[in-house]
């Protein structure tokens, strides 16, 4: 999700508003979820699904498929259908170099991308959209924000993806080719009134921003990764991201078949809450607003301790005899995020909505999670040299990414 910028939402104060450059939930700050699944017209996660994709992987589903996090999706079904008869498929999803630090908001995506990328055995290719934020963040000069999206590379490799079957790119590097191509098609395809009514639209807006779309579109196409898929277009797309990214994707949908490929399929979730609840925003440039990869165990303790909103009873007696509101604590929702183990995780609720287990309890085992999680991740990080980069980032040829497959062209 990038910045505001010039680019203009037209709803008034309290609608709330969800596009790729802004999120603003409704009077009381909160993003209704299922309001937003149906105004963008995709469907329903259900358990139906998350059952049929343990079978076909024969794993259980991952804790954020399982507890809904992933909760929204385009023609899932149809791409379940297509692997079952052994059509192959690719992932793709990306990132919006920001930041030089990722928090545990922007690792969500990829983690949940590293266990269907294990779960299927499927391609993959991450787009590092540094021209996107280049075009919508003014503040920051290409160079810098070239050296944020290499930096967030490491991090991103960090989450352990296969590099054999991964490519990662910067959009400023990988600009050319058939990629370049696909995109001038599709910018053939799409007048300013569909950018209009899909993303909002001022005259303010540079040139650039208008028709970025397209370069987020191309990588849902096959053919824009010769040295993957040769010039094969008959290949499916399943893209994990959040559900602001949604109308870059309902785009895409609309001229894939006028080019001659597959819709893209999507997986989309809801949001990672800041510290501060729901209505909070997690950014970047609020330190106290996020735990950030980088942070230390003293950071990750005190952060939690001092700034993780709490739905618990204002004093031990308050909370002893009403419990906590788990709606809006902060520690249990990242519980519901990060604790892995399902009965623990039901203990906990449970005891801490009954009043059994006091905010600082519960803090306390988030605590030790998250910086399980972290001290994991930065030992992963530190062995990310540059020949490992260079593993997934070279455009080196990869073209026997689905053995014993039979694909048409
Ligand atoms: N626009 C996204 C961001 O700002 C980055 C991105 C590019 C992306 N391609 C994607 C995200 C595909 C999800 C899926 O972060």
């Amino acid at each position: 999700m990038i910045d505001a910028g010039s680019e203009q939402s037209t709803a008034n104060v309290h609608d709330q508003e969800v596009n790729p450059w802004e999120v603003k939930g409704d009077a009381d700050g909160k993003i209704d979820y299922e309001k937003l699944q149906k105004k963008f017209g995709c469907s329903r996660l259900g358990k139906e699904l998350v059952e049929r994709i343990e079978k076909l992987t024969g794993r259980p589903a991952h804790p954020l498929l399982r507890r809904g996090m992933f909760y929204a999706h385009r023609d899932l079904e149809q791409l379940l259908d297509a692997y079952e008869k052994g059509e192959p498929f690719y992932l793709y999803t990306g990132r919006g170099p920001s930041s030089e630090a990722l928090h545990l908001g922007h690792l969500i995506p990829f983690m949940f991308t590293k266990w269907l990328q294990d779960a299927f055995n499927v391609p993959l290719v991450i787009q590092v959209t540094d021209d996107e934020k280049r075009l919508w963040r003014m503040n920051l000069t290409a160079d810098q924000i070239y050296e944020l999206g290499k930096e967030n590379i490491k991090d991103i490799i960090a989450c352990g993806f296969d590099p054999n079957k991964t490519f990662i790119f910067s959009d400023f590097d990988y600009m050319g080719g058939r990629f370049y191509r696909n995109i001038v098609e599709i910018q053939r395809l799409v007048t300013v009134s569909t950018r209009k009514a899909i993303f909002g639209f001022s005259f303010d807006s540079n040139i650039g921003q208008i028709s970025f779309p397209a370069v987020q579109a191309a990588p849902c196409f096959p053919d824009s990764f010769p040295h993957m898929f040769g010039m094969r277009k008959a290949i499916r797309c399943l893209i994990p991201c959040a559900i602001d990214q949604d109308p870059y994707f309902r785009m895409t949908r609309d001229v894939a078949p006028k080019l001659g490929y597959f819709k893209p399929a999507l997986i989309e979730s809801s949001f990672f809450p800041a510290l501060q609840g729901e209505s909070g925003k997690m950014s970047a440039s609020l330190p106290n607003s996020a735990i950030f990869v980088t942070d230390t165990d003293k950071q990750i303790k005190t952060k939690i301790n001092k700034h993780a909103f709490s739905g618990g009873g204002k004093s031990e007696a308050e909370q002893r005899a009403n419990g906590a509101n788990l709606d809006v604590d902060v520690a249990w929702k990242y519980l519901r995020f990060f604790c892995e183990d399902d009965k623990k995780l039901k203990q906990i609720g449970e005891d801490y909505s009954s009043g059994k287990l006091l905010t600082g309890e519960v803090k306390a085992i988030l605590i030790e999670i998250l910086q399980q999680i972290v001290t994991k991740h930065q030992k992963e990080r530190v062995k990310v040299s540059p020949e490992i980069v260079k593993q997934f980032t070279d455009v080196r040829e990869m073209l026997d990414l689905f053995p014993g497959l039979k694909v048409t062209s």
